[in-house]
């Protein structure tokens, strides 16, 4: 692949979306990279997996625009649609993804970001979706998963003003769970650039969800993501069904024994869950 690089550490799974270049812009060729790599992650193996730009300076600049520039409309909505693909397989891959959101998320960037299930971000991450000055919506999932991450009323302000927002405010406003800074020494030297603290931080978050359960941790993501699209009385189904469907598991087992055990040792030990 020219454009996705795919990393195995443990069970966890690095995705690196590398187009430097062009600050890592989603081209045809790059969406057709994710989509096939996704298609290729090992869920037996793979737990959790880290999302992430390649470059200091952007996680992803949005859609490419050149190659934008001169569709026709049914152009314009087949390309959406193949954005909107890969990002739902993204979504809905049975394990949690975080993405780690290093410099620029515009557009078609912070729409993939919205696909993951955690935002991580270093301080210099700028969030936006600035479509309508180009004249044009959204259009990799932005109107719908803005508006249901934040606030109808903040997605609309956002899409509608174009502005683009820095780190702190996608934090005060719950786009991102958190935000890494450069570590310095005491003479104010750097001994770890914000990127690096940003990505070692999504990896350990990805290895600490990796150490559950990985049966119940891909049932809660289910639970939440189906039990979103709709209304609370069937969403608590969703969630029994799910809740059930992890008992009898070795995992299910392990887990319980283990806080039964009276070796207190033993009881906060976390097992190597199985994944059956
Ligand atoms: N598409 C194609 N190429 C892009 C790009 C994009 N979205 N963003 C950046 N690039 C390219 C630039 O053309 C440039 O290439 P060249 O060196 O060949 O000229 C290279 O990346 C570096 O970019 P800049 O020189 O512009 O870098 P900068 O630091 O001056 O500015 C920036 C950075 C503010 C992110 C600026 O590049 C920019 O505004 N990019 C576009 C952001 C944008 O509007 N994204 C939304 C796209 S629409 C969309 O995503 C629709 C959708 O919902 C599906």
């Amino acid at each position: 692949m020219e454009f996705i690089t795919y990393e195995q550490e443990g069970f966890v799974g690095v995705i690196t979306i590398n187009r430097p270049k062009a600050l890592n812009a989603l081209n045809s060729q790059v969406l057709d990279e994710l989509n096939e790599v996704l298609d290729t992650v090992d869920v037996g193996k793979t737990r959790a997996i880290v999302l992430t730009g390649a470059g200091e300076k952007s996680f992803v600049a949005g859609a490419d625009i050149g190659e934008m520039s001169t569709l026709t409309k049914a152009e314009g909505e087949a390309f959406g649609k193949k954005g909107n693909d890969v990002f739902r397989k993204l979504e809905t891959l049975p394990v949690p993804v975080i993405a780690a959101v290093n410099g620029f998320a515009l557009g078609g960037g912070c729409e993939i970001s919205m696909s993951c299930d955690i935002r991580l971000c270093s301080d210099n991450a700028i969030f936006g979706q600035p479509e309508v000055g180009l004249g044009i919506t959204p259009g990799f999932g932005g109107t719908q998963r803005l508006a249901r991450l934040v606030s109808p009323g903040m997605a609309k302000q956002l899409i509608y003003t174009a502005r683009n927002i820095k780190a702190d405010e996608a934090y005060r406003i719950g786009l991102v769970n958190a935000v890494y800074s450069a570590t310095l020494d005491e003479a104010g030297n750097v001994t770890a650039t914000a990127q690096e603290n940003l990505l070692a931080a999504a990896k350990k978050m990805a290895a600490g969800i990796a150490a559950n359960a990985p049966i119940a941790v891909r049932n809660c993501k289910k639970a939440i993501n189906d039990g979103l699209q709709t209304d609370i009385d069937q969403a608590i189904v969703i969630e029994e069904k799910l809740f059930g469907d992890c008992f009898e598991t070795e995992d299910q087992r392990a887990g319980m024994g283990n806080f039964l055990e009276k070796d207190k040792e033993k009881k906060l030990k976390v097992v190597p869950f199985k994944n059956k």
